[in-house]
């Protein structure tokens, strides 16, 4: 079993926009996923409760127990763990880091979320964990996502080729407990989500 983390100290990046669609876009290629929701405000888990089926698997638990869930999900025989997380939850952060074979960093193109990406980055580094970024909630062609992609490439992860954009789809998917592969499987968000999916199985190799 892999176990993947969705990481940045910035409240609003996209963790439980990404950790949700991706543990979607996971069991849709017939993986065996968990989704486990470590944010005390439990957005992830909120979501499963508006859901009308039972995949996947959603597990809320506190930072502090993820590595119990961890072993859980694996005498499951889960495929991949999913892990939802808290904005600026330091130790616990630091925790998890430690825990999981990848990190993901969210970061949207904004001065803001930039200047939030170094403190986890150091979470990341000092956990000697395996770390990307992915761009989160880009606005359409906009010219600072190029921007946004070049600054992170000095930081020396390695940046997720394909970039979410910022779709109101993303949005009302989350709301109707749903993800964007469900209600609109042939759209663009659903094709973002699915090789953001592919690529991140690729780290993991
Ligand atoms: N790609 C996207 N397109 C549209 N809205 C998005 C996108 N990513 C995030 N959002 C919205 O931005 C807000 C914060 O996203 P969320 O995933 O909850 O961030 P975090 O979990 O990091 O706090 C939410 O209202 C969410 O619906
Ligand atoms: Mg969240």
């Amino acid at each position: 079993m892999k176990s993947i983390a969705f990481l940045s100290q910035k409240g609003g990046s996209g963790k439980t926009t990404l950790a949700v669609h991706t543990s979607v876009a996971a069991q849709e290629s017939g993986e065996r996923v968990v989704l486990i929701d470590t944010d005390f405000q439990k957005s992830a888990t909120t979501w499963s409760e508006a859901r009308t089926v039972d995949t996947p698997i959603v597990a809320t638990a506190a930072a502090s127990d993820l590595a119990t869930v961890l072993e859980a999900a694996r005498s499951e025989d889960m495929a991949f763990a999913i892990i939802d997380t808290a904005p600026h939850a330091a130790p616990d952060a630091a925790r998890i880091a430690q825990t999981v074979d990848l990190v993901v960093i969210p970061c949207r193109p904004s001065a803001f979320d930039l200047a939030a990406v170094s403190g986890t980055l150091e979470i990341v580094k000092a956990a000697k964990v395996q770390g990307v970024f992915v761009l989160s909630a880009c606005p359409f062609r906009a010219p600072e996502i190029a921007e946004t992609r070049a600054v992170l490439a000095e930081y020396g992860l390695p940046v997720a080729p394909v970039e979410i954009i910022d779709r109101r789809a993303f949005a009302r998917a989350i709301a109707t407990g749903r993800a964007v592969t469900e209600f609109e499987s042939n759209g663009k968000a659903a094709s973002e989500i699915r090789s953001l999916w592919d690529w991140l199985k690729e780290q993991m190799r």
